[in-house]
């Protein structure tokens, strides 16, 4: 692997700043979310060589910051480059647009970046496949999995790991 240690720290404390006492839906502080969502694209990114590793990190660690912080792309552009704010854009949902409809514009956008950028979002959905919070009722869980079968058939060729690893959670998923 051939990545940025200084680019991957600058990130992780950019994210760390932003999301503050942001916590995951099961009250662990956001950044343990960024950090899984990198350390799949890392692992994906070791057994499967080339691509921009600095790009697919950065784009990682900084994935949630735009949806759920008051970060703007012109930060991110200031600081990491247009790449990266180009790809954290594209994952980043229009609140604007009706939940499906936001999805399904999300994933076009990403469709049109690198395919670093649709290995985040692959690495994001495996890690959100964790056994669902308690008070999620069952249709929450199961349009949360058929949304998930959304992102592996239409992102998957991106990564065929990351696809079969989301594959694998969505069989799993709230079973
Ligand atoms: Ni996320």
């Amino acid at each position: 692997m051939s990545f940025s240690q200084d680019l991957y720290l600058k990130a992780l404390t950019f994210a760390a700043n932003a999301h503050g006492e942001q916590k995951t839906p099961i009250g662990l502080p956001y950044i343990v979310h960024v950090s899984s969502v990198a350390m799949e694209v890392m692992a994906a990114l070791r057994a499967e060589p080339g691509g921009d590793e600095d790009l697919a990190l950065v784009c990682a660690l900084l994935h949630d910051v735009v949806e759920d912080t008051g970060t703007l792309p012109s930060e991110l552009e200031a600081a990491f480059g247009r790449r990266v704010a180009d790809g954290v854009s594209a994952l980043t949902k229009d609140p604007s647009l009706a939940k499906p409809t936001a999805m399904r514009d999300s994933l076009d956008r990403i469709l049109r970046q690198p395919a670093e950028v649709a290995m985040v979002k692959l690495a994001d959905r495996i890690t959100n496949l964790a056994p669902p919070p308690p008070q999620w009722r069952a249709e929450k869980i199961s349009a949360y999995r058929a949304e998930a079968v959304l992102i592996a058939d239409t992102l998957g060729a991106a990564s065929a790991l990351l696809a079969a690893r989301l594959r694998q959670r969505i069989a799993r998923y709230g079973r």
